[in-house]
C-alpha cells in the first residue's frame, strides 16, 4: 500500500509539480554548473536576459514613497514577467518565500530570486561597526562575527550581503569611516579577506551550505576619498595611489573567492565608478579574473546622468553595462532601455549574455536552483535569530574592539566593591545608539546599555545622570540628525553626582545615526554641549573614565591632556554596555589598537601614519621653512596602531636571520615580548617596513605584518614574522608590481609610532 501511495505521490510530482524540473535540461543536477548556465541561456529571451540584471528594492518603499521611475505595482508587475533578478532589503522568511515564490511559481522560467540585504555588522544580533570590529585585530574573531552574521540573515532569507566595505580612508569627516576597517591596505586586506570567509565559508563548496550567504565587496573604488570627506563627492587620485592603498584590499577579497562586488557612487579621476571600464573591466574582470557579478550602488547608473557623464537614461544604461556593471539596483534603466539598445545595436548582446552567466553562476553556487526555498525555513528562524549562542558571539567581538586610550592614577580598572561611581552621559543610558546607522533589521533600542551593564555589579554604589541630552529631536536611518540641544538644566544634578563619587564614568560621543552613509561632519569634536558637561564635571571631580561611543575618529585635544583614563568604546553593537562594563570592571582586559589616526583638529584631516616624507621633514635649521603647522603638532592625537593595556608589555632582541637578502630570500625577523605587568592579557605586536629609497617614493611607515599574543602574567614569547616579496615590494603607475634592491628599515612594535628598529639590504 505504502509503495502504491508513494508511486502516486511520484506520478504526480511529474506531471504537476516538478514536471518543469524534468523537461528541463539545467535542472539537471549531475551536469556542471557552467553547462547548467548555458543550456539555461540558451532558453532565455532578451527580455528575461536583461531582467536577471534588474534589482529592485522591496522593502521601504512598498510602504513609503515610490523612488524616480519605478513604483510597488511595476515592481509586482515585473517580477511576475520574470523581469526581476534579485530584491534586496525584503527580508525574513514569510516575505522572501511571498516574492521568491512569484519568481519561481509565476514566471516562465521559473528563476530563482537572489535575495540582497546590507547585513553590514550583523543581522538582528548586531556585532560592533566594521571600523570596531578592525581594532580588534582579530581575524578569527572577525570571522567569526561575519559567519554569525550570516547565519542570522540567511535563517531569515536573505543569501547575499552587501558587505564587506573595504574602502580604505583617511578621512574621519565622511560618515562611512565607520563602514570599513580604517586607514591601512594591509590591514584591511587582511580584514577583508577574513569577512568573506565568514560570510560565505571556509571553500566555495561551503556557499551551497544554508548558513552562509554570498558577500559583496564594496564600494568599487576609492569611495574613501571623496574630496573633503563629503559623502557622494568627487575622487581625484594618483595611480600610484589607487594601486598601492586603495586595490589591495578588493584584491584580496577576490582571492577569497567573493562572489560579487559593487561599485561606486564617486567619479574617479572624472570616471564614474558605475561607468569605468577600467575598474570593472580591464581591472576587476580581467587582470583579477573576477567571474562573480557587480551590482550597481542604489541608483549609481541614473546617478551617472547627474554627474554630467551621461547625456539621457539610454545613454548612462550604455554606459554601465559597457563598463561592465552587471546588475542595475534600483535605477530602473536596465529593465526599460537595454532592450531596445541591443535591439539597436548600441550595446552587443554578447555582453548582456555575459553578466546573465556571472549571475546564474551565483544563483547556482547558492543552491538557490535546486531549492529555492532553501533560505526561508521558519522553524531555523526562530531558533537563530538573537540566539543565545549570537549573542555570546557578538559581546566576544565587542570586548575585543574595545581600546585603552589613556590610563592614569590607576583608575582603571574600577574596584568592584566599596566604590561610589557617578555614571554621566546620555550615551550611557542609550540603547539605540551602540546599534549605530546600519542595522535595518535590529529593534530599535535592543542594545544592552552600560547603565544597565554597570548595574550588574552590585557591590558598589552606582548613580546615573545624564546631564544632557544628545539630540532635540528623534533622529532615524532616513532622516537628517539635528543636534542642537541648548538645554543645560541637567548639568547640576550631574556635578552634584559626580562631587559625591570617587569615579566619575561619562559616556560621551556621537549619536548612532551621526555616523555612516551620508552623515559627514566638518566638526570632528564632541557634539553638541557634552564637551561642556566634561569641563564642568572636571571641576568637581577630576576622577574621570571617558568612554566615548563614536562612529568616527573624533578629535579631543582638551579630553587626552586632562582626564586620566579614555576609553574607546564605539558603537559596539547589541552587547555594547556588557562589553565596555566588563573592560571597565577588568573582567576583560582591552586589547585593541587604532586601526586609524586619530587627529587632534580637524584641520589636520586627512592624516594617516603611511603618508610620504617630505623633503623637510624635520626642523633641524631651527627656522621656519619645514614641513609643520604653526598652530598644531603634525603628529596625530592617537596614532594608527596605538592602545594600551592593563598590564604591560616590553620589547626585547629584535632579530633579523641576515643583513643582506638576495631576491626571492625570505627574511626572518624575530622579537621577544614580554608581559612584565599584573595582569594576563593580549598584546597586538605590528611589522613596519620603510623601503628607504625607490623609483617611486615609499611611505614612511608601512604595516607588512602582525600578530596577537596572548601572554599570561610574567611569560615572554618569542614573535616571529617572515618577510617575501609580496611585503617588500610596490606598484608603479601603470599597475605593474614592483620589487627594487635597496635599504629597508623595519620596526616592530607597539603602535605605528614607537618600536625597536633595524634594518636590511635587498640585493
Ligand atoms: C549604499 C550601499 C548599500 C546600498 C543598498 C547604498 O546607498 O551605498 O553600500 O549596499 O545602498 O542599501
Amino acid at each position: 500500500m505504502k509503495k502504491q501511495i508513494r508511486k502516486y505521490a511520484f506520478l504526480l510530482l511529474i506531471v504537476f509539480g516538478n514536471g518543469y524540473a524534468q523537461t528541463k535540461k539545467h535542472m539537471d543536477t549531475k551536469k556542471p554548473i557552467e553547462e547548467r548556465i548555458s543550456l539555461l541561456i540558451k532558453e532565455m529571451t532578451l527580455e528575461e536576459k536583461v531582467g536577471q540584471m534588474n534589482q529592485y528594492n522591496g522593502f521601504w518603499d512598498v510602504t513609503g514613497p515610490a523612488p524616480k521611475g519605478g513604483s510597488a505595482e511595476l515592481k509586482y508587475e515585473h517580477l511576475r514577467k520574470g523581469w526581476v533578478g534579485s530584491m534586496l532589503t525584503v527580508r525574513g522568511v514569510k516575505e522572501v518565500r511571498a516574492v521568491q515564490k512569484i519568481a519561481v511559481e509565476e514566471t516562465r522560467l521559473r528563476i530563482p530570486l537572489i535575495i540582497g540585504f546590507d547585513v553590514i555588522h550583523g543581522y538582528k544580533t548586531l556585532s560592533p561597526i566594521p571600523l570596531a570590529e578592525a581594532a580588534s585585530w582579530d581575524l578569527e574573531a572577525i570571522k567569526k562575527s561575519a559567519a554569525i552574521a550570516a547565519d542570522e540573515a540567511s535563517a531569515s532569507g536573505i543569501n547575499w550581503t552587501f558587505a564587506p566595505n573595504v574602502d580604505i580612508t583617511n578621512d574621519a569627516r565622511w560618515g562611512r569611516v565607520m563602514e570599513g576597517a580604517g586607514e591601512d591596505p594591509y590591514l584591511g586586506s587582511k580584514i577583508g579577506y577574513a569577512r568573506i570567509k565568514g560570510f560565505q565559508g571556509e571553500t566555495m563548496a561551503d556557499l551551497a551550505k544554508v548558513n552562509t550567504i554570498a558577500a559583496c565587496t564594496k564600494h568599487f573604488a576609492a569611495y574613501g576619498y571623496v574630496e573633503a570627506g563629503l559623502e557622494y563627492n568627487s575622487v581625484d587620485m594618483s595611480n600610484s595611489k589607487l594601486y598601492n592603498s586603495v586595490l589591495p584590499p578588493f584584491e584580496a577579497t577576490v582571492q577569497a573567492g567573493v562572489r560579487t562586488f559593487m561599485n561606486s557612487f564617486n567619479t574617479l579621476n572624472g570616471i564614474p565608478a558605475t561607468g569605468n571600464a577600467f575598474l570593472q573591466r580591464d581591472i576587476l574582470k580581467g587582470k583579477w579574473k573576477f567571474d562573480g557579478f557587480v551590482v550597481s550602488d542604489y541608483a549609481s547608473i541614473r546617478e551617472m546622468i547627474a554627474h554630467g557623464y551621461a547625456k539621457d537614461e539610454a545613454d548612462a544604461t550604455a554606459k554601465a553595462v559597457i563598463a561592465g556593471s552587471d546588475m542595475d539596483m534600483e535605477s530602473y534603466l536596465y529593465v526599460a532601455k537595454l532592450v531596445t539598445l541591443v535591439k539597436e545595436g548600441k550595446v552587443k548582446e554578447a555582453l548582456i549574455d555575459d553578466a546573465v552567466r556571472r549571475i546564474l553562476r551565483v544563483k547556482f553556487e547558492l543552491g538557490l536552483f535546486d531549492d529555492p526555498y532553501r533560505y526561508c525555513d521558519e522553524k531555523r528562524e526562530k531558533e537563530v535569530v538573537g540566539s543565545k549562542a549570537n549573542n555570546d558571539g557578538v559581546l566576544d567581538m565587542a570586548k575585543k574592539s574595545i581600546v585603552l586610550l589613556k590610563n592614569e592614577k590607576n583608575l582603571l580598572p574600577l574596584k568592584k566593591s566599596g566604590q561610589k561611581i557617578a555614571l554621566i552621559g546620555a550615551l550611557a543610558n542609550d540603547k539605540n545608539s551602540p546599534l549605530g546607522s546600519w542595522r535595518i533589521a535590529a529593534d530599535d533600542n535592543t542594545a544592552v546599555s552600560v547603565l544597565e551593564a554597570m548595574q550588574q555589579y552590585k557591590d558598589n554604589q552606582l548613580t546615573f545622570e545624564k546631564g544632557a541630552d544628545l539630540l532635540s529631536q528623534k533622529a532615524t536611518f532616513l532622516t537628517e540628525t539635528i543636534f542642537n540641544t541648548t538645554d543645560k538644566s541637567g548639568f547640576e544634578a550631574a556635578k552634584t553626582a559626580a562631587k559625591n563619587a570617587d569615579v566619575v564614568v561619562m559616556v560621551l560621543g556621537e549619536y548612532g545615526f551621526q555616523s555612516g552613509e551620508a552623515r559627514s561632519r566638518t566638526d570632528l569634536n564632541l557634539p553638541g554641549i557634552q564637551q561642556e558637561l566634561l569641563e564642568e564635571i572636571y571641576k568637581v571631580n577630576p576622577n574621570i573614565v571617558l568612554v566615548l561611543n563614536n562612529g568616527r575618529p573624533l578629535t579631543i585635544p582638551w579630553a587626552a591632556q586632562n582626564i586620566p583614563a579614555i576609553v574607546e568604546g564605539w558603537q559596539l553593537g547589541t552587547q555594547a554596555g556588557n562589553a565596555i562594563a566588563q573592560v571597565l570592571y577588568g573582567d576583560y582586559n582591552p586589547s585593541g589598537k587604532l586601526p586609524i589616526s586619530f587627529p587632534r583638529n580637524v584641520g589636520q584631516v586627512p592624516i594617516y601614519y603611511n603618508k610620504y616624507s617630505t623633503g623637510r621633514p624635520i626642523d633641524s635649521d631651527k627656522n621656519v621653512f619645514w614641513s609643520h603647522y604653526m598652530d598644531v603638532e603634525k603628529t596625530p592625537q592617537f596614532p594608527f596602531g596605538f592602545g594600551l593595556s592593563y598590564t604591560k608589555f616590553d620589547y626585547k632582541n629584535l632579530k633579523i636571520n641576515k643583513t643582506t637578502f638576495a631576491k626571492r630570500e625570505k627574511i626572518e625577523v624575530s622579537v621577544d615580548v614580554t608581559n612584565s605587568g599584573n595582569y594576563d592579557g593580549k598584546e597586538v605586536v605590528q611589522l613596519y617596513i620603510h623601503d628607504e629609497f625607490a623609483s617611486i617614493v615609499r611611505p614612511i611607515k608601512e604595516l607588512k605584518g602582525f600578530e596577537l599574543v596572548n601572554l599570561k602574567k610574567g611569560e615572554t614569547k618569542t614573535v616571529h614574522f617572515t618577510l617575501t616579496e609580496r611585503e617588500l615590494g610596490f606598484y608603479d603607475n601603470n599597475g605593474n608590481y614592483l620589487v627594487e634592491p635597496g635599504v629597508f628599515n623595519i620596526m616592530v612594535g607597539w603602535n605605528s609610532n614607537e618600536g625597536l628598529t633595524s634594518k636590511f639590504e635587498l640585493k
